[in-house]
């Protein structure tokens, strides 16, 4: 086999990033390097802070009330907080699939061209060919090819988490967050995720939060680990590496602890 080269393309990099939510700091000076096309797996208890650093990645803590990054978030060694760049773009760079799935009550077919149209995208064969790629690479199209004008909400909870990854897909992103996208699913439709998640590597870079520490080491190749250490206190990455060496042998006693289940 083919060693894993250690030097990747970075595509998103944290530099010292603190994270506040008016007085309160809920991230405190995080360095993180995501590579391109691999599954990183984010991973700690809860109010550890992995949902607002997926949030600050493509500023959608920015919808909510008053929040403050400090150092910076680079995407493509751009700073996604510099006050040139357009949210709306970075939110199609930098697409995201939630805890549960939330595809809009409209047909499975006119969830998919959501994104496309609103681009400006009206042919009938162009919207054709991104909804059948964009199911196909969600691993849905055999699942609806044949009833695309059927409402969303008929369809499976992960048939429908699928449909909400396809929907992603369609504008094209070249980052997908994902924050536990199976904690609302049963374990077929799990794997299913699983399987899609791994098969989306090649083409685009994913970051995902999950409470499943199977899932973790089945689909990761790297892992940080978030962990609050005193009550009160920010969130901190406190050991990030290769999912191997973070599953087998950790630096960090804490981080062997969660892992293990002796707390969180
Ligand atoms: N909109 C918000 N306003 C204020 N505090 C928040 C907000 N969202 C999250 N927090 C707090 O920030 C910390 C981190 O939350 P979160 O990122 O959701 O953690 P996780 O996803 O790891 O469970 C928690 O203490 C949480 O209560
Ligand atoms: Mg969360």
């Amino acid at each position: 086999m083919e060693q894993e080269r250690v030097e990747r393309e970075v595509k998103v990099r944290l530099e010292n990033v603190s994270f506040y939510y008016g007085d309160f700091q809920a991230l405190a000076d995080v360095s993180i390097d995501f590579a391109a096309n691999q599954v990183t797996a984010l991973i700690g208890p809860s109010g550890c802070g992995k949902s607002t650093l997926l949030a600050l990645i493509n500023r959608m803590h920015e919808v909510g009330g008053r929040t403050r990054v400090e150092g910076r978030v680079l995407l493509d060694g751009r700073d996604v907080y510099d006050p040139s760049v357009d949210v709306v773009e970075l939110r199609s760079r930098v697409g995201e699939i939630f805890q549960k799935p939330n595809p809009f009550p409209k047909s499975i077919y006119d969830n998919v061209a959501f994104g496309p149209r609103l681009k400006g995208i009206r042919k009938k064969e162009e919207l054709d060919g991104i909804v059948e790629r964009s199911l196909r690479q969600a691993a849905l199209w055999k699942d609806v090819k044949d009833q695309l004008k059927k409402s969303a909400l008929e369809l499976s909870g992960g048939q429908q988490q699928r449909l909400c990854i396809a929907r992603t897909l369609a504008v094209e992103p070249e980052v997908i967050l994902m924050d536990e996208p199976c904690s609302a699913l049963d374990p077929v439709a799990t794997q299913q995720i699983e399987d899609t998640i791994d098969h989306l590597r090649k083409d685009y870079t994913i970051i995902i939060v999950t409470h499943n520490m199977q899932q973790a080491a089945r689909i990761s190749q790297y892992t940080g680990f978030l962990l609050v250490e005193e009550t009160g206190k920010p969130g901190r990455l406190l050991e990030y590496g290769p999912t191997g060496k973070i599953f087998t042998m950790p630096d960090r006693r804490e981080t062997e602890n969660y892992i293990t289940g002796r707390f969180g």
